[in-house]
């Protein structure tokens, strides 16, 4: 290096003028500041702390002791919906649901992804402009199933995006800030799950098993281009054209049950994609048990995993507990979830769906037990069984149906009551509206006049005969 320059320094110094070579060194100071920046990838971390530094020191004054969030490493600010239709017609249950995500997270962006504009957005990234992947633009475009479609399109816009994605019957509790603890770095991580179901004890059952853990898939958030959405997606284009090969159709027209749904692009999928890049990043085999119980969140490999209550509160099973936990962040609400429908579970001719034991113990013992039972019936004794099991349902249908129709006359009934004498007593009118000079002698012992009207059953506590 030394030698290199006293070689070419004389030289230069021959033809340029004296000014030029007192002014070097500041060339070079230039040459270097702009390899700097147009390298800086490559100094990432001295550079954001210096930037990081001079920026706490600027706003406040004080060096920031703490790991200060990283703009450029964090998750984008965007909020992803996908929906029949756009936002602007939406039906009032929907545009309530998506109002909660933007009143709650003005900073973000929000779009919906619709059934019109959703393979122009598949075409655009993965197509030849994108990431030139025509087989995966060519399985979502030969896609019937609405739910698999809806499945797939998650994975790809946070594979190309990232941010949210929420599905579009989940209502926001919690603004979007709150999906990361603050024990944690959002440079740390790659992407924010949640458990959804936590029912290990059901993993051999032939049903459940499949089912009985799993992370939730109908919100979570990453950041963009992750390796473990290239090869979930990558997984269910395989999965997809296997199928076609082994039910001899296109994919157009795969029929699918709804364990094959949950199982090969719904939350299985995703916990088994989840789960082998987990291993992956850490070298160790990464199963169920790590997130099974768990007390709090945990990182595993970059991906922040909420507990239960976080994205699945209120399921009454995996121990969900309900919405108004501090650590509950949406509320799903369900409302968009009628895919089963057009897939239908497995459901036994007597003793129905098993999924109606909601992962209780004892239900699913007993259900277990009767299937069984009936296995081992004659044909004759099976057909009785299901013929009283379907009379047994026709009358319970009447009786809703009766019930039903008793409880519209009775409102009719009471409507009409109310417009034939327009100023009826309410039974609980409220406080503001009861006229002061209507209970002209308030009662000694300070109960407002109007509960003592309305709840005939509550008595000063005077009045119970003493405890002997
Ligand atoms: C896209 O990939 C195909 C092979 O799958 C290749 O032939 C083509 O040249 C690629 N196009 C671009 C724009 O890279
Ligand atoms: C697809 O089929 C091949 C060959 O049978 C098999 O090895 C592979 O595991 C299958 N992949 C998926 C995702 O189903
Ligand atoms: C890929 O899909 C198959 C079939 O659904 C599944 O058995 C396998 O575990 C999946 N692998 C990953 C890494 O997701």
């Amino acid at each position: 290096m030394q030698a290199a320059s006293s070689n070419w320094k004389p030289n230069l110094g021959g033809r340029l003028p004296a000014q030029i070579r007192r002014a070097l060194p500041i060339y070079f100071g230039v040459i270097l500041f702009i390899f700097f920046l147009s390298y800086g990838n490559a100094f990432t971390p001295s550079f954001e702390v210096a930037h990081v530094k001079k920026r706490s020191y600027s706003s406040q004054g004080v060096l920031s002791t703490g790991l200060a969030p990283r703009p450029s490493k964090g998750f984008p600010k965007k909020i992803w919906q996908t929906w029949k239709i756009d936002p602007l017609g939406f039906e009032e249950r929907d545009l309530t649901c998506a109002r909660t995500w933007t009143q709650k997270n003005p900073g973000h962006r929000y779009e919906v992804l619709t059934d019109n504009n959703d393979v122009y957005y598949v075409e655009t990234h993965f197509g030849p402009e994108g990431i030139n992947r025509s087989d995966i633009v060519e399985v979502y475009r030969s896609l019937t199933a609405k739910i698999i479609k809806a499945d797939l399109l998650r994975y790809l816009v946070m594979y190309v995006e990232g941010g949210v994605y929420a599905d579009i019957d989940v209502e926001a509790l919690k603004p979007i800030d709150r999906f990361i603890p603050e024990r944690y770095s959002a440079a740390d991580i790659d992407m924010v799950i949640g458990v959804e179901i936590d029912q290990p004890e059901f993993a051999a059952h032939a049903i459940l098993g499949p089912k009985s853990m799993s992370f939730c898939q109908w919100t979570f958030m990453c950041k963009p281009g992750l390796p473990v959405m290239l090869r979930l997606i990558k997984n269910i284009t395989v999965w997809l054209e296997n199928l076609s090969k082994k039910q001899g159709v296109p994919i157009s027209d795969l029929k699918l049950d709804f364990d094959e749904v949950i199982s090969g692009t719904g939350p299985s999928a995703f916990t088994t994609a989840v789960l082998a890049e987990m291993s992956i990043k850490t070298g160790q085999d990464v199963n169920w048990d790590t997130f099974h119980n768990i007390p709090e969140s945990k990182v595993v490999g970059g991906v922040l995993v909420l507990t239960v209550e976080a994205f699945a509160a209120g399921q009454g099973h995996s121990d969900s507990g309900n919405h108004n936990a501090r650590t509950a962040l949406v509320k799903h609400r369900y409302h968009a979830s009628k895919w089963p429908t057009a897939h239908p579970r497995y459901k036994h001719p007597v003793y129905d769906e098993v999924e109606k034991c909601n992962w209780e113990v004892d239900c699913v013992k007993m259900w277990d037990y009767n299937t069984a039972l009936f296995e081992g019936l004659s044909e004759e004794e099976k057909q009785k069984l299901i013929i009283e099991k379907n009379q047994a349902d026709m009358q319970k249908q009447a009786e809703d149906t009766e019930l039903a129709r008793k409880l519209e006359q009775y409102e009719a009934a009471r409507l009409a009551n109310e417009v034939a004498n327009p100023a009826p007593a309410p039974l609980l009118q409220p406080a503001m509206q009861v006229p002061v000079e209507a209970f002209p002698s308030p009662q000694p012992q300070g109960f407002p006049a109007q509960v003592a009207r309305g709840f005939p059953a509550l008595q000063p506590v005077a009045a119970f005969p003493p405890a002997t």
